[in-house]
């Protein structure tokens, strides 16, 4: 059997492990949606010994071939007007595709893909709606394919530390969660058909692009616990106003998302999570990310720039025999591979070996349900019950 050792990898269980991997029968992988995000995505499956990228597909002429060309990849199919005509290409064999398009693209492409018998790797967040991301799940479960989300943030030793704290019973019961973070300014517009801001592609804004990693971070920690209420909140004070953009103060009258984003979540397990994220704010910082429990409380830094990391080491406050103790949790960094390199590579042994999508549905359906909840309670100005149909 072909094969090639690659670099140790770290394990969800934050074990190291020393992947080989069969180089027998390369992955067919195309792309769908030839950006920012899909440069990523790219340099990882080039890493990748088992990897054939064979096609590439973007709804701007011209726009997968230079993609290409300016990785050097070669032989790529690119003569495709949307992700359909390259998913109806039987000649490509497909195994797996990258979904890298913005959130408005993201339901309809992966349900295309699954019922092709590909599996998936799609970017975060899930969708905009929950009901898109159920009919995402339907798919999936008719198509018995993977797929996985890229919450890349999740393979990073530190997140994994924080869910081994809570798992440890350190912090005893938990109860109270406060999340979120966000920048000063922050905006994300540098993108000539600034995709971010367009309500028509992006859907949502900072609540979804940075708010789902908050999420996860917690969630993930504490088991993915149901949401029952949420009461939400989203504003477009800098996103709508012409002095935010110098420089393109055009942005102003194309932006129709929220900059900010706040949430008061009731979890199954009578747990709550305060929640808050900005991609612009007259503040440094809305606040590290605190998770209460009865024996115990960690303290999680927040960062300049959210983009789903540890700040800095956390603390962990007990009171044993009547004195207060903190301990520090230093920053790791097992020198592995990149967090997007881990994310590639977890999804493609998923694939491989026909296990569990990494980053699975099952979980980020909650994630999904608390950012939908928020937008439908911002937008009637009340607490509503989050209902999810069952798939
Ligand atoms: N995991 C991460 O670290 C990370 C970082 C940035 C962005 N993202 C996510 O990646 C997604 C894309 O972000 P981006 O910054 O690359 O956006 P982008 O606007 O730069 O690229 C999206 C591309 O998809 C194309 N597209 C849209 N619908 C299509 C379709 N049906 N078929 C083919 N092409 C289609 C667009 O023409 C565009 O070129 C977003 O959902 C974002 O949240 C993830």
């Amino acid at each position: 059997m072909a094969e090639e050792k690659m670099d140790a990898l770290l394990d969800y269980a934050g074990q190291k492990v020393e992947t080989v991997v069969d180089t027998n029968r390369k992955m067919r992988v195309g792309i769908i949606g030839c950006g920012w995000i899909a440069d990523a995505h790219v340099d990882s499956y080039k890493r990748m010994p088992d990897v054939e990228i064979v096609a590439g597909a973007d709804l701007i002429p011209g726009k997968a071939a230079a993609f290409f060309k300016k990785h050097g990849v070669e032989g790529v199919k690119t003569d495709y007007a949307s992700h359909k005509e390259m998913l109806d290409d039987e000649s490509l064999q497909l195994d797996a595709v990258s979904i890298c398009t913005y959130n408005r693209q993201h339901a309809g492409p992966a349900i295309y893909a699954l019922q092709k018998g590909v599996h998936v790797m799609l970017e975060k967040p899930f969708t905009v709606t929950l009901d898109e991301a159920i009919e995402v799940m339907k798919a999936e479960k008719e198509s018995g394919k993977i797929l996985s989300i890229g919450f890349q943030p999740r393979l990073d030793p530190n997140m994994q530390m924080i869910k081994k704290i809570v798992e440890s019973g350190e912090l005893g019961q938990i109860y109270y969660i406060q999340t979120g973070g966000g920048r000063r300014r922050g905006i994300p517009t540098p993108f000539p058909e600034v995709t971010f801001i367009r309500d028509e592609t992006a859907g949502l804004g900072a609540l979804a692009d940075i708010g789902c990693y908050s999420l996860d971070m917690v969630l993930n920690a504490i088991g993915y616990p149901k949401p029952l209420t949420v009461t939400g909140y989203k504003s477009d004070f800098f996103g709508k106003n012409p002095t935010t953009y110098p420089d393109n103060p055009e942005y102003a009258a194309k932006f129709g998302v929220d900059d900010f984003a706040a949430a008061f979540i009731r979890l199954e397990g009578g747990i709550i999570l305060d929640f808050r994220i900005a991609w612009a704010m007259n503040i440094n910082t809305p606040g590290d990310t605190i998770i209460l429990g009865t024996q115990g409380g960690l303290r999680i830094p927040s960062t300049d720039c959210w983009n789903g990391s540890v700040g800095g080491p956390m603390t962990i406050y007990k009171t044993i025999g009547g004195i207060n103790y903190e301990t520090q949790v230093p920053i790791i960094n097992d020198g592995g591979p990149s967090l997007f390199d881990r994310k590639i590579r977890s999804f493609l042994d998923a694939c491989k070996n026909g296990g569990k999508a990494p980053v699975p549905t099952s979980q980020i359906i909650y994630n999904q349900a608390i950012l939908d909840g928020i937008a439908k309670s911002a937008k009637l100005g009340r607490e509503i019950e989050i209902e999810i149909p069952q798939v």
